[in-house]
């Protein structure tokens, strides 16, 4: 109930009148109102009778360079995820003192995590994130890199969908149950979003958001924009097709290292 309560509350602080963004301080961003008349929601509501059903909401939420990158050209030659390029946009994540609650406790459950210890205002948008995970789709470089993450997903007990053409043998046993998708990122997301029920399904890597934002398939989008240019790597809006992709901006966060950025795709 709580989750429902949340998810209202967020769609109509969006709807509310207002004349577009002002800026804030690092503890509370802002969020632009949208504009009367615009069709969709960030969170689908269906009214029948008395009950809302709340749908799975699909998000890209990922961290970039200014230059459009999420990872840097080494990415594949470190086992651990650790290329170049990725450590140095990651700093944010590591640059705090407030932890992030839930992976504190899969911590204290003996899950492998890693530390997260953010700016206050990085932590209360990445918690937020976290809160409202239901589900990840992602690709299998990302699956690989990250060794799988040892069974327990980028979140442990979030259910991970990966898309594949090469069912692994051997699956490590986690936390987080794995499903590898063949059929296609269509099955992959509706799969997804069946397993998130009301919460969001993140998408990682950049072949996946790529292919969910050109079957429009991507309610959201979350940039944690770094202010480096890496120059080279893995480009996360690239091969989108000729038309491109409307965005209506819905909050900046500005915190120490990363400005979180939250646009909704304009359908
Ligand atoms: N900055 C961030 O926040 C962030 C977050 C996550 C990841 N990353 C980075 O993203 C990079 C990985 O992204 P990526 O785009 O290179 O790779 P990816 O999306 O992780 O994986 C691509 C692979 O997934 C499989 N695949 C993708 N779509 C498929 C489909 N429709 N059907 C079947 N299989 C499909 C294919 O592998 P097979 O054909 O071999 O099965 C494809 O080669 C890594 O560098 C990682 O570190 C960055």
């Amino acid at each position: 109930m709580r989750r429902l309560e949340w998810l209202a509350s967020d769609v109509n602080r969006l709807v509310e009148n207002g004349k577009g963004p002002e800026r804030v301080d690092q503890a509370g961003g802002y969020v632009r109102p949208r504009r009367a008349g615009v069709s969709g929601s960030p969170t689908h509501i269906e009214r029948s009778g008395e009950e809302q059903h709340f749908m799975a909401k699909v998000i890209v939420a990922l961290t970039m360079s200014l230059d459009g990158f999420i990872a840097g050209r080494s990415d594949a030659e470190h086992p651990d995820g650790e290329g170049e390029g990725v450590r140095r946009i990651f700093d944010w994540y590591f640059d705090g003192d407030t932890p992030i609650r839930p992976y504190q406790e899969a911590e204290r459950r003996g899950v492998p995590v890693p530390p997260f210890k953010l700016a206050a205002a990085s932590a209360k948008v990445f918690e937020e994130l976290v809160d409202s995970g239901g589900a990840v789709v992602t690709g299998r470089r990302t699956y690989d890199i990250s060794g799988a993450w040892g069974g327990n997903g980028p979140l442990p007990g979030l259910p991970l969908f990966v898309v594949t053409h090469r069912v692994p043998d051997q699956v490590p046993q986690g936390e987080s149950r794995y499903t590898f998708v063949t059929d296609g990122i269509e099955s992959a997301v509706k799969q997804a979003k069946a397993a998130a029920g009301d919460r969001w399904v993140s998408l990682m890597g950049s072949s996946v958001p790529q292919q969910c934002l050109q079957a429009g398939l991507v309610d959201e989008i979350q940039i944690h924009l770094v202010p480096v240019l890496l120059g080279t790597g893995i480009r996360l809006f690239d091969h989108l097709g000729p038309d491109g992709i409307d965005l209506e901006l819905l909050r900046v966060v500005e915190a120490p290292g990363v400005t979180h950025l939250r646009y909704r795709v304009v359908r």
